[in-house]
């Protein structure tokens, strides 16, 4: 297995920045927790400050920031945010050198369980929009990933542990 790269992709509350360290420790890895180098770079102290205080383009355009300076690095598991496969450009950033793109696939049941402080995702504050946004993207995380991993009833162990497993098994 030459893996350069994993990327987490799912919706918000499919468990990317639970995964990913329990990823990353198997494999020897870092962690890029996605939202949080946005954060870093914004000036802002809260992804619901820069989208209230500027607004939602503004936080995209410092997430494709963030991915574009993803494109070469290494030995790393990112834990990208649930929007970041709306522009191509950041999935080919993501990709660029080896990148393998796994699919957390979380039922919107399931995830509207998980999230119940949508103050925090200021894209979960309606749930009726979030799930019309949910089932847009599917699809899209469908269209992308190189494993998709159903989710619910499963550990974090479990989980983790059958990424892992499909990753040894690549040639
Ligand atoms: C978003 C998901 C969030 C965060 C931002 C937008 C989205 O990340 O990037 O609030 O568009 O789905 P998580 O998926 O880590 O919650």
């Amino acid at each position: 297995m030459r893996l350069k790269k994993l990327i987490l992709i799912g919706f918000m509350g499919s468990g990317k920045s639970t995964i990913a360290p329990l990823v990353a420790a198997k494999l020897g890895f870092t962690v890029v927790d996605a939202d949080h180098e946005v954060v870093k770079r914004s000036g802002f102290a809260s992804i619901p400050e820069i989208i209230t205080t500027v607004n939602e383009e503004h936080f995209r355009d410092l997430e494709a920031q963030v991915a574009a300076s993803l494109r070469d690095a290494s030995s790393i598991v990112v834990a990208s945010g649930g929007g970041v496969i709306g522009r191509p450009d950041n999935m080919d950033n993501l990709r660029h050198g080896g990148g393998r793109i796994v699919f957390l696939n979380t039922t919107f049941a399931e995830i509207r369980r998980r999230v119940p402080d949508t103050s925090s995702r200021p894209l979960f504050c309606d749930p009726v929009a979030a799930e019309q946004l949910y089932y847009k993207r599917l699809p899209i995380y469908r269209r992308y990933a190189d494993l998709s991993v159903a989710t619910d009833g499963k550990t974090h162990d479990e989980v983790s542990s059958e990424i892992v497993s499909w990753l040894e098994a690549l040639p």
